[in-house]
């Protein structure tokens, strides 16, 4: 190992869980402490990272109600760089995005499967998240943008248009959570592909604004008073295609003006991944009036998870979309919090609509 490396290393443990987790964000429920651990000797085909940021995603949450549990360190998606390596494709001082922990290092293991089995159940060798992604920030891509725009938000848009939400030239499309991550880059890519007119609807003045500066050509609010006709209005002359990021009652808004046959891609729920007890029952009947809707359309409502993608697919979205900003075609926006001990923090904020663009916590201080 180099000098640099000093011989301990932080990572958050999860101190306390509550019995019942449904309904429950990080911050209120969850304790969370930092623990200093010795550093580990690499075996062979490991590689030592140090991590510069981390990714509080919405999926984080799903492994907090299955597999994360008191005493584990947390998991998900950093940035950093290759500090030291015993793997031959791996050298010190390159820069590398994987699933890895909320630490100030980690020992990736790139040839080994992920054990997120709730996600994966696919051929280990193409297995997309267990891989090891080599990354190249630049001056219009910055080195935490491999975990929003060019990371895995970014590639579940890729993949996400390529194969379900074709669209034609001009066609009407409407995108929600559009000033979110992924939103913000559907929209832009939608634009960029030839559609006639993206409708993006978000939670505040501040976040439309930024969706007409990304070239949205209508914003709503879905906080205002006048919401549901501001859309209608918007939708008016129907909808050729619809990217879903929210479900709720939202979707059914949508749908209503949806063309028969169109496109429909949910590719999360935000507003319903936390129903308390009580919650539930109403969550569940605006699902199955949504699924009525769309089959009334005769539309199917795909869902997919970007891990079932091969890695070479993670690859060539990766390239696409960096190449895409650094002409200038796609811009994003980042939220950054600081430090580990504020991991509950930067979750909630997400499902507190606290975010524009990705939220993204820095872990090093650090100069790229
Ligand atoms: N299919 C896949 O493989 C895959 C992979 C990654 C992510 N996802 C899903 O994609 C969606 C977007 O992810 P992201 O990382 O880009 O997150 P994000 O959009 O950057 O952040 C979430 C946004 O959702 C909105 N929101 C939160 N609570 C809401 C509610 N109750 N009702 C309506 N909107 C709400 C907030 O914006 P407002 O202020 O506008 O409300 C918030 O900023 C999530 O549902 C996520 O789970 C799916």
């Amino acid at each position: 190992m180099s000098g640099q490396i000093p011989l301990t290393y932080d990572t958050v443990i999860i101190q306390n869980a509550p019995e019942n987790k449904e309904g429950a964000l990080l911050e209120d429920k969850f304790k969370f402490e930092i623990q200093s651990r010795p550093m580990p000797e690499l075996q062979d085909r490991e590689v030592l990272v140090e991590n510069h940021f981390f990714s509080p995603d919405p999926f984080v949450r799903v492994l907090f109600l299955t597999s994360q549990s008191v005493g584990q360190k947390v998991r998900g998606f950093t940035v950093g760089k290759v500090v030291s390596s015993k793997h031959p494709d791996y050298h010190e001082g390159q820069y590398v995005m994987g699933l890895l922990e909320a630490s100030t290092h980690s020992v990736a293991t790139p040839d080994k499967p992920n054990v997120i089995k709730f996600i994966i159940d696919s051929d280990p060798s193409q297995d997309s998240f267990s891989h090891l992604y080599h990354v190249k920030p630049s001056d219009r891509v910055s080195l935490s943008a491999f975990l929003g725009v060019t990371g895995m938000p970014g590639i579940t848009a890729y993949v996400g248009l390529k194969h379900y939400l074709k669209i034609s030239k001009g066609a009407t499309v409407v995108v929600t959570g559009a000033a979110g991550c992924i939103g913000s880059l559907v929209g832009q890519l939608l634009k960029h592909q030839g559609a006639g007119k993206v409708i993006g609807i978000a939670g505040s003045k501040e976040k439309c604004d930024l969706l007409l500066e990304y070239g949205f050509d209508v914003a709503v609010n879905y906080k205002d008073a006048d919401y549901e006709a501001q859309l209608s209005k918007a939708c008016e002359g129907g909808v050729d295609g619809f990217w879903d990021n929210v479900g709720g009652k939202t979707m059914e808004l949508v749908l209503k003006h949806l063309k028969n046959e169109a496109p429909v891609v949910s590719c999360g729920s935000m507003s319903s991944y936390l129903p308390t007890p009580e919650e539930e029952k109403a969550v569940n009947e605006q699902k199955q009036r949504n699924q009525q809707l769309a089959d009334e359309k005769k539309t199917k409502i795909v869902q997919y998870v970007v891990a079932s993608f091969p890695r070479q697919e993670w690859v060539e979205a990766i390239e696409y979309i960096s190449d895409l900003i650094n002409k200038g075609v796609v811009k994003y926006q980042e939220t950054e919090t600081d430090g580990l001990e504020n991991i509950g923090k930067a979750h909630d904020d997400i499902f507190k609509g606290r975010n524009v663009g990705k939220q993204v916590l820095r872990v090093k201080i650090c100069q790229v």
